[in-house]
């Protein structure tokens, strides 16, 4: 939800900005700007849509400038307009911003009656023209910055430009992450450490509430009451973080493919074939919660959704599912016996961060599954346990929502285990279930060019279902996210039960039904449900294994054989023909798909 960078260098920054903001445009990408100072004097460059308008215009209007600062906008007040692209300037300070300033209203009026004269329609520019006015009263940048810092609500991170300033930056964060870069004599100021990894690997993220004096050789941190703090300077690793599309058209194509690495590499550190038990050292007290809670968004709500299955299956609790921006404002009531699972690709949700912080103030236990080690949710949990995706880059969630489901089913064995509701056997019928995942999605990766033909054919269409019961449910809810986010076609997920109960209404000839029915005890109803569509003349694209294919009655339109697999990788596997599928479309229809409209990666605004 926004990227922001800043750098004091030793060479033209433009360029590097420019490339900071590639890695930062996953955030958000309808328009992008930079601001520099060349010889003390600010200037800037806007330009609306991806940021290659904005290289397109630095070629025809260079910037020059050892220091700069730089954005790619995710909009939320103001269209994507170019005199809304950031950065936002107000006499001698240039500001980027990322999140929300929830009083901008009132600001604004109080400065327009003041005689401030407003360029744009965003919250940002409340931030400029505060700050300037504390400039223009004679106060230095630190004291305009902290004046103007005081006056704002909401949830934010900040980086402050000054005119005649070539050795500063200010940064500031408030609910939204910023991470600290430092090289040798050069400073660096990133929504993130992707954002700066070619740059330096010595990074330091600032706390919440915490605002940091930037020049090239000293950063000084301060906390929320101007108390000068240290903090930790962490070495990233840079291979690590430093990613390309390698063979592949698109980010998300690559990491539909990576799954069955990364699946193995969380499965090498979850689980001891030695000894067939999950190896996950919680230090958890397993004893003492009574009840669980999984609370999360969007597609790690569904990954949320299917461990509900396990969780209840396996350690025998009441377990909710909360959409995060739901239960936060719910209140509803829990105590110290309750368990909060939290589960975040980004860490930075800003729902699902306050749902957690809801949590812990009501005495309940947290843990996080988070891609993002150094993320803020992590860092407010009893116990963060990395899902070890890699940087997921594609603004659809594949690989990340395997590697939650892979983490929550680890979780989940482990501590039945533990509480003594499964059996040492059960644990390791599980771990080797478990184990086959690498092979089982190697294998249905190969269905990809079976499904590239039906795409042709579903991209048509303007509605599509998808069907599922048991922990198939969740996975049709998650094949009509991936279809609608970007392919932009309308896709609703449903219960297989709940049909005859309303949607089947929808159904004629030109809706493509997906039907998610592995072998094993619901296979039957399912085929019931199934021929209902097909009775109504639905386009039937049925998924399911070889003894599912065997079983099914009717003549679905369609049909993809995944291979046998235990019931509890079940939602893994079939996971992945929907994002073949959604993957498909969208190349069909032309979309654009690692960078879907409207959406960005990291949700870090209510
Ligand atoms: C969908 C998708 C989103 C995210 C949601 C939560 O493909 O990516 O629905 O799952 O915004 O994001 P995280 O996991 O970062 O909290």
């Amino acid at each position: 939800m926004c990227g922001i960078v800043g750098i004091l260098g030793k060479h033209q920054v433009a360029p590097l900005m420019v490339e900071a903001l590639k890695r930062l445009e996953y955030r958000g990408y309808d328009s992008a700007g930079i601001a520099t100072l060349d010889d003390g004097t600010l200037d800037r460059r806007r330009a609306t849509g991806k940021l290659i308008n904005l290289s397109d215009l630095l070629v025809t209007e260079p910037l020059a400038g050892l220091s700069g600062i730089g954005h790619t906008r995710w909009a939320t007040h103001g269209k994507p307009t170019q005199a809304n692209a950031h950065p936002h300037q107000a006499g001698r300070v240039a500001v980027v911003h990322n999140g929300i300033i929830e009083n901008f209203s009132t600001l604004r009026a109080e400065l327009e009656a003041g005689g401030a004269t407003f360029q744009t329609e965003t919250d940002t520019e409340v931030v400029v023209h505060l700050c300037d006015s504390h400039l223009r009263a004679g106060k230095t940048p630190l004291e305009a910055a902290r004046l103007t810092l005081a006056r704002l609500h909401g949830a934010f991170a900040l980086v402050f430009l000054f005119a005649g300033q070539d050795d500063l930056l200010i940064a500031a964060r408030r609910g939204s992450p910023l991470a600290i870069g430092y090289g040798e004599g050069e400073a660096f100021v990133g929504s993130d450490a992707l954002a700066l990894a070619p740059l330096t690997n010595r990074i330091a993220y600032l706390e919440e509430g915490d605002h940091a004096v930037v020049t090239r050789n000293v950063i000084t941190v301060y906390d929320e009451t101007d108390a000068e703090v240290e903090r930790k300077i962490e070495t990233t690793d840079l291979d690590h973080l430093l990613v390309d599309k390698g063979r592949y058209k698109h980010f998300m194509a690559k990491e539909i493919h990576e799954q069955p690495a990364v699946l193995a590499d969380a499965l090498a550190r979850y689980t001891d074939p030695s000894t067939g038990r999950i190896d996950m050292e919680t230090g958890l007290d397993v004893s003492r919660f009574d009840r669980v809670v999984l609370v999360a968004c969007g597609t790690a709500h569904y990954a949320c959704h299917v461990a509900k299955y396990w969780f209840e299956d396996l350690l025998r609790l009441p377990v909710e599912i909360e959409v995060a921006s739901e239960f936060r404002y719910r209140e509803p009531p829990l105590n110290e016996r309750t368990l909060g699972i939290f589960v975040s690709q980004s860490g930075e949700t800003a729902d699902t961060l306050a749902a957690l912080r809801y949590v812990r103030a009501q005495g309940g236990m947290i843990v996080s599954m988070v891609n993002v080690d150094s993320s803020t949710i992590a860092r407010e949990s009893d116990l963060a346990l990395p899902i070890l995706a890699g940087p997921e880059i594609g603004v659809a969630s594949t690989k990340a929502f395997a590697c939650q489901l892979l983490t929550l089913a680890a979780f989940a064995i482990s501590t039945a285990s533990r509480r003594g509701t499964i059996t040492g056997d059960r644990e390791a019928e599980l771990v080797r279930a478990l184990r086959t995942l690498p092979e089982l999605v190697t294998r249905a990766l190969d269905l990809e060019p079976t499904i590239a033909d039906l795409s042709r054919e579903v991209a048509k269409a303007t509605d599509v279902l998808f069907l599922g019961r048991g922990t198939m449910y969740p996975i049709a809810l998650e094949g009509a996210l991936k279809l609608k986010e970007i392919s932009y076609i309308h896709a609703e997920g449903y219960a297989s039960g709940e049909l005859k109960h309303g949607p089947i209404a929808l159904v004629d000839e030109f809706v493509p039904v997906v039907v998610l029915a592995p072998s094993g005890n619901l296979h039957d109803k399912s085929m019931s449900n199934m021929e209902e569509v097909m009775a109504r003349d639905g386009k039937v694209l049925l998924v399911t294994d070889s003894d599912g294919a065997k079983a099914a009655t009717g003549e679905p339109w369609a049909a993809l054989e995944l291979p046998d697999c235990a019931p509890i990788v079940a939602p893994i596997l079939y996971a992945i023909p929907m994002q073949l599928l959604s993957y498909h479309c969208a190349l069909q229809k032309g979309t654009d798909v690692d960078q879907p409209r409207n959406l960005a990666k990291s949700v870090t605004v209510e």
